[in-house]
């Protein structure tokens, strides 16, 4: 017998392709140490406050967490300044993607658009959904265009996207850029804009878009527990939207997508401004000294206001990259990205960042 067939755009779709782990690469080349700073994950680990929560609330998970997660969103809504009703929890940002493209695009009909190499998670739910996915070029080979974007959407278009800081570049779009592209877009499609990496970016005002959503009720903005508050292994992200809006997802998704565990743990990563603070001090001086360093060495680094930079290395990049890997040292070719010149690394603690420069200058000076 054969195996059953499924949709034809689905037998087509290519999977996620995610980071090489730390046991992956010790096992592959018999290393004792290996440092990862691939994921954008965060430098210090699991705070130590949100380790004590799990275990403290451990004994419960055999309870249904709150449908909904309202303890969470209050406590999103308070660090955030907006109402709890604006607020959509979720299963990593990933699954806040995905139903925003489920209840805004008809399958057949409707599209999505972005730009070339970027995050891949838009093209991956849009094709789940059966919704045309168009991509514009960038802007000198890097800059999100998002005047572009705005001025390329159809009444066909249910959703644009924009990463700011765009991963992998590292770069961000300000406030006026997105106000701007907000104009001209159609009142009916959502502008979501992704803003993952934005605890990193600076000045934080010039890149603030939440005073913007009172007057456009179609910015939808996308942010993770998963980076700057540690819980990526916890898949906890959220959206911040028109309540309208909100009300739609919250009637038509899934219950309980965020798990008991993930949800305290969120709430005790919001109050731990020690680690969330350290944090930031961290990349910021990782950012500088490694985008310093390479340069030193000869290569091309992208303005970063992520906690990553995008480079250019003076030498073959699928190269240097397995040369490190080979080391101990695993960060992300980006060739799948169609930059295949380009290197993405995330910051690591200082003790990695030197360990990363140091091994990069070695291979490079042969
Ligand atoms: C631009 C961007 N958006 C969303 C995500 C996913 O975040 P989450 O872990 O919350 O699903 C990532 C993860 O790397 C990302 O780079």
């Amino acid at each position: 017998m054969s195996p059953v067939t499924v949709r034809p755009d689905v037998m087509d779709t290519k999977p996620y392709a995610p980071g090489l782990t730390i046991e992956e690469i010790k096992e592959k080349y018999g290393l004792d140490t290996v440092i990862k700073l691939a994921s954008n994950e965060n430098p210090l680990g699991a705070s130590p406050i949100v380790q004590k929560t799990v275990a403290k609330f451990a004994p419960y998970v055999f309870r249904y967490p709150h449908n909904g997660n309202p303890r969470l969103n209050m406590a999103i809504a308070k660090r955030t300044g907006v109402s709890e009703k604006r607020i959509i929890s979720g299963n990593g940002s990933d699954e806040v993607i995905d139903l925003l493209i489920r209840i805004k695009a008809v399958p057949g009909r409707d599209e999505v658009i972005t730009y070339e190499s970027c995050f891949s998670m838009y093209r991956l739910m849009s094709r789940l959904c059966g919704v045309d996915f168009r991509q514009l070029p960038r802007e000198n080979g890097f800059n999100q265009p998002v005047k572009a974007l705005a001025e390329a959407a159809t009444e066909k278009t249910a959703l644009v996207f924009i990463t700011s800081p765009d991963n992998p570049t590292g770069l961000a779009v300000s406030a006026d850029e997105i106000r701007q592209a907000a104009e001209i877009l159609p009142e009916n499609t959502i502008l979501a804009v992704d803003e993952a990496y934005i605890d990193f970016a600076r000045p934080a005002d010039k890149y603030d878009i939440i005073p913007l959503l009172d007057e456009f009720p179609n910015i939808v903005l996308l942010r993770t527990f998963s980076k700057a508050y540690a819980l990526a292994g916890l898949r906890v992200g959220y959206g911040i939207m028109d309540e309208t809006l909100a009300d739609y997802i919250t009637r038509s998704r899934a219950p309980f997508t965020v798990n008991l565990l993930a949800e305290e743990a969120a709430i005790a990563a919001l109050e731990d401004e020690v680690f969330y603070e350290e944090t930031l001090r961290i990349v910021h001086e990782g950012r500088k000294k490694i985008t310093e360093g390479l340069e030193k060495m000869g290569c091309e680094v992208l303005p970063s206001q992520a906690n990553f930079v995008m480079f250019r290395p003076p030498y073959n990049a699928q190269e240097l990259f397995e040369e490190l890997l080979r080391r101990g040292v695993i960060v992300r070719p980006l060739k799948s990205f169609g930059y295949g010149e380009h290197i993405r690394v995330n910051m690591g603690t200082a003790s990695e960042n030197e360990i990363f420069l140091s091994t990069v200058k070695e291979i490079i000076n042969g």
